[in-house]
This record gives C-alpha cells, structure tokens and sequence, in this order.
C-alpha cells in the first residue's frame, strides 16, 4: 500500500473546475513537490488529501484511508502547515507545541522537536516576537507534535530570505531521511528541484507533467542549444546558410539554434563569421526547470515573442 493515493480527484467551486481529474501516488519516504502558478488547485488537492475539504469525484487514500470518511484517523497520522500559517500571538514555540500535545492527547518531547526544527534559541519567545523564518518553523513544530507519517506543507517558505528557507530546506530533509514522506507546495522551482524525489506542475486543475525533476526537462525542454546575441538578419544569414534550424527573440536580441550535434555549434558560428556582421556573447544552454514550467503553464507569447526563421516552424513551448 502506498501512503498516498489519488486518483481522478475532482472539486469545482460553483462552475470552476478547481482541480479537473488529476492522479498521483507518493511512495514512502518520498518528498512529493505539487508546483503551479496561482489559482492552479494545489491547495485545494492538499485540503482535500488532509480532510479538510470534500471532493466532487475520484478516490484519494490517504495510508490506506478516505479522508473525508475516516477523517478522524486520518488527522492522528499526518502532519500539516497550511498555507497562511499563524498562531496565539503571545504563545512561545515551547507552550504552542504542549497546546497541541495536549489537543491531540499525544506524549511529546517538546525539547526534541524544537531541535529537529532548529528553533532549539528562540522557545521562549513570543510567536508575535519571532521572525517569518522562525514562525514557519514553529508551525513545522506543530506538525510534528503527533509525529505524523505524512507532512503536508503548503509553501513553507514563502516570503523567507535565502538563508531562513535553506534552514527550513535542512528540516524538511531531516524529516525525510527519518522516513517521513512529504507533500511540499512551493512557487520556488529551485527549491523544488533540491527537495523533490518526484513533482507534479498543476495548471487550471489539471496535471500537465509529472515526474523527476530530470524526466520532466528531458521531456519536455528543447535539449542542448547555442544561443548568440545579434540581429534578426545575422540568424537570417545563419539559416540561409547552414542546414540549421534558427529561430529569433526580439526582445532578448538572441538568435537561438537548437544542437541536434554539438558540431552544429561550429557551423553555426562559422557562418555568423563569414558573415561580416556584428555579434555579441554566445552561450549554450540547455532548459532549466522554469524554462519547462514556464512553456507548460503559460499562454503563447504570440508574434512579438520568439519568432522561427524558418516559416511555419515555430517551436513548441
Ligand atoms: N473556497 C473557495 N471557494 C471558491 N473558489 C475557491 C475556493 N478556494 C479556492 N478557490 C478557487 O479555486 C482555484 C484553485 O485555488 P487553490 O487555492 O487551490 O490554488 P493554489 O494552486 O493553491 O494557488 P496559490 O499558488 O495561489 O496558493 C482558484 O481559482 C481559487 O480562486
Ligand atoms: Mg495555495
């Protein structure tokens, strides 16, 4: 049995189809990144996996179990941060963590949890005194007080500065190297990419990749390509004299040619050369996670955008 299972999960507000028939299973141990742009449904999927929302359609098992149905169980065995965390503002991170102890009628070592969220300097703090980066964590503390099989953590790090989301990154790998599997929503795609074993990017209530990090850019990134800086006729000039495919960005002055063979770099520049005209930096690159998230959530840019030289060619984004 796999700790979480969902399967054609529908929900619609009114006539919104919030989230439209999506699937995923996470293994044990596993962090699970739900990425999308705002409004995408990754929210109301977590609500519904915590038993806090009722679907429209589908199945979803959480260890094994409804959670709309057997809600009760279900909320002994996971852990959650929701989305706009807060809490009694004059309540430290120690008496928060003994409240929750005490709601749930668990035994914890408040101590122990305060070390595996790093906030072991600030437990008599007042939580209206702590800092965003130690509010997050002590929200982590409270998730933990159960000492839950499945965490949902719904952007943890929203609005941290650098150094306050690696130390929730370190937490969230702790948790998860002592068997601790993780359903993370973040708008940070590197984060994504450092914490995930698998992701889903949810656009308009839909799944539309799922996978590795790595199979998601192999499949759906352009591969290796060179790109120079210079003008639309320059990557006219490319194209009427190589066999290349070339395409041109307007806006970023970038004349682009994917690499089928790294050779093809050569001709490429050897014909830039030949050409006489002026051109600037070159580079080669390849899709990052945001180039793929960004072709598969957002609308075509249209005729001002990145034009293919070739006509009719035009790139798939
Ligand atoms: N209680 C509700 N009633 C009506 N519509 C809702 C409700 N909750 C969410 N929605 C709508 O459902 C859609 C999905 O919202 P959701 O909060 O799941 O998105 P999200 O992916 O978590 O976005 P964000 O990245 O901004 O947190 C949005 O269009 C939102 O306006
Ligand atoms: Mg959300």
């Amino acid at each position: 049995m796999l700790p979480i299972e969902v399967s054609d999960l529908k929900k619609n507000y009114g006539s919104l189809k919030a989230v439209d028939g999506i699937s995923f299973s996470v293994k044990q141990g596993e962090v699970f990144g739900l990425l999308g742009p705002n409004g995408a449904g990754k929210t109301t999927t977590i609500e519904i996996m915590e038993g806090l929302r009722e679907r429209d359609g589908g199945d979803v098992k959480i260890l094994g179990l409804d959670p709309w149905k057997n809600g009760y169980d279900v909320h002994k065995k996971i852990g959650v941060i929701p989305q706009e965390f807060t809490f009694i503002e004059k309540t430290t991170p120690r008496e928060a963590i003994l409240y929750y102890a005490d709601l749930f009628n668990v035994k914890c070592d408040p101590d122990q949890i305060l070390k595996d969220v790093l906030l072991d300097e600030k437990t008599k703090t007042y939580f209206e005194d702590l800092s965003g980066g130690q509010k997050r964590k002590t929200g982590l503390a409270l998730s933990l007080v159960n000492n839950p099989e499945i965490l949902f953590l719904d952007e943890p790090t929203t609005g941290l500065d650098p150094n306050a989301r690696r130390a929730i990154w370190e937490v969230i790998r702790n948790l998860k190297a002592k068997g601790k599997t993780i359903i993370l929503t973040t708008h940070y795609l590197d984060e994504a990419q450092q914490l995930s074993d698998h992701v889903a990017i949810m656009d308009h209530g839909r799944i539309v990749a799922i996978g590795t990090v790595d199979e998601i850019i192999h499949q759906y990134g352009s591969g290796e390509r060179l790109e120079i800086q210079g003008t639309e006729k320059l990557a006219e000039y490319i194209k009427a004299n190589t066999e290349l495919e070339v395409s041109y960005d307007h806006t970023r002055r970038t004349i682009t040619i994917p690499l089928k063979k790294r050779i093809d770099a050569l001709a490429a520049l050897a014909a830039a050369e030949q050409s006489g005209m002026e051109w600037g930096e070159i580079q080669t690159r390849e899709d990052s996670l945001d180039d793929v998230f960004i072709k598969l959530v957002s609308e075509p840019l249209g005729e001002q955008g990145e034009t293919a030289i070739d006509s009719g060619k035009k790139r798939r984004r």
